[in-house]
């Protein structure tokens, strides 16, 4: 059997650049290229997405170039999906800087470990793991289902700042945390809805004391809701951590979410895997839970780093229960060993150089 070569992203780019080269705009105009009509081409493994750009592009004209470029595209050899989108435009946020680089924690499913990995990385940035205790905060965005106070064991309640301008964040374990389940009454659950929640979120960002941090990190609710677009909205995103579980991965989740980035110019720096394996506790022996197919097909398909693996174990269970973050409760356990591996890879991409040395983040695939 003869196999075939995979190209390389830069060879598909280029073999679809020079197909659409010899597409003309009516009978003799000039090139697609040339007319402006695609802005980009970018190709991670075999998917292709190519962007156009509405502003050469009429209003009636998109989705039969879409559905050409489709066609086109799609038969190239190597080519085994094709995105055709209008090129990222990125938001006009509120704030022209957030408090601190604002790092967004995302999931396509929900239960894959956002919040346990969001409030020990934190709490790990904010205790030295990336080579100095950095300001941390952190920002339990997930309206619907507020998990921090649970999982840093916080039983206080929000309070104004003592002008009584803005809120106070709480100060626990090293960083400074806001929720609205600090707001709400235990385990009651909120029903935000579109106006809701564009109008809800930025105050989180805009009207708490969070003083000068150096990172925000984000827990949002899973999916694609308008709470990441009125995030978007509210302050720059400087990076978007993508949490799956190998159980729960549905390529087409992941991926929509990080469109959804990619559409508003969000940059995302990786993906990070949850409860891949379980560990035998007499032989150390590690079993895959759900095999590692998911896993391989997502990188290939997106084309971004896996950032960190974590896999089930009892004590992350355990601690995040009984309230306390692991990376405290167990410094030397091998997931705080590997939060830590992550805090020093985010805050390296994130993270400006007065506080440590800089390193381009990886840019996203979908841009
Ligand atoms: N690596 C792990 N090992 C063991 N338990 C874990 C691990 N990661 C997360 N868990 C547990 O799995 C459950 C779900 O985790 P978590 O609440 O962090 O997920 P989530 O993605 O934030 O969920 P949601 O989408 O509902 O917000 C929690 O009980 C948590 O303690
Ligand atoms: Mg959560």
């Amino acid at each position: 059997m003869v196999m075939q070569a995979i190209p390389s992203a830069a060879d598909l780019e280029q073999a679809v650049m020079q197909a659409l080269r010899e597409i003309t705009v009516g009978e003799d105009g000039p090139d697609l290229v040339k007319a402006g009509h695609v802005a980009a081409v970018a190709a991670t493994g075999g998917a292709v997405r190519v962007l156009i750009d509405p502003r050469h592009v009429g209003p009636d004209a998109g989705e039969a170039l879409a559905e050409m470029l489709q066609q086109v595209v799609g038969g190239l050899p190597g080519v085994e999906r094709v995105v055709v989108k209008p090129r990222p435009q990125p938001v006009t946020p509120i704030l022209e800087h957030g408090p601190g680089a604002v790092l967004a924690v995302h999931s396509g499913k929900g239960g894959v470990g956002k919040s346990t990995i969001s409030t020990n990385l934190a709490v790990a940035l904010a205790h030295g793991a990336a080579g100095r205790p950095l300001k941390v905060g952190l920002l339990d965005a997930d309206v619907y289902g507020p998990s921090a106070p649970h999982l840093l064991g916080i039983s206080a309640r929000a309070e104004t700042t003592q002008d009584g301008s803005r809120i106070a964040p709480v100060e626990a374990h090293g960083i400074k945390v806001m929720s609205l389940g600090f707001m709400m009454p235990h385990g009651k659950a909120l029903a935000w809805r579109g106006s809701l929640v564009d109008e809800g979120v930025p105050p989180l960002i805009t009207e708490v004391d969070w003083g000068d941090l150096d990172i925000l990190v984000v827990d949002l609710p899973p999916g694609t809701s308008d709470v990441h677009l009125a995030l978007a909205h509210a302050v720059p995103i400087a990076g978007v951590l993508s949490v799956t579980a190998p159980g729960q991965i549905s390529t087409d989740d992941v991926r929509r979410g990080l469109e959804m980035f990619a559409d508003i110019a969000v940059p995302c720096l990786g993906l990070v895997e949850n409860m891949s394996t379980v560990t035998c506790e007499s032989c150390g022996s590690e079993t895959p839970l759900f095999g590692s197919d998911g896993v391989q097909q997502l990188e290939r398909e997106t084309g971004l780093p896996f950032l960190a693996r974590f896999p089930f174990m009892r004590e992350v269970l355990l601690a995040s229960e009984g309230g306390k973050p692991v990376v405290l409760a167990h410094p030397e356990h091998r997931f705080s060993r590997a939060i830590s591996e992550l805090a020093r890879t985010v805050a390296t991409d994130l993270v400006p150089a007065s506080a440590m040395e800089t390193k381009g983040g990886a840019q996203c695939p979908f841009h």
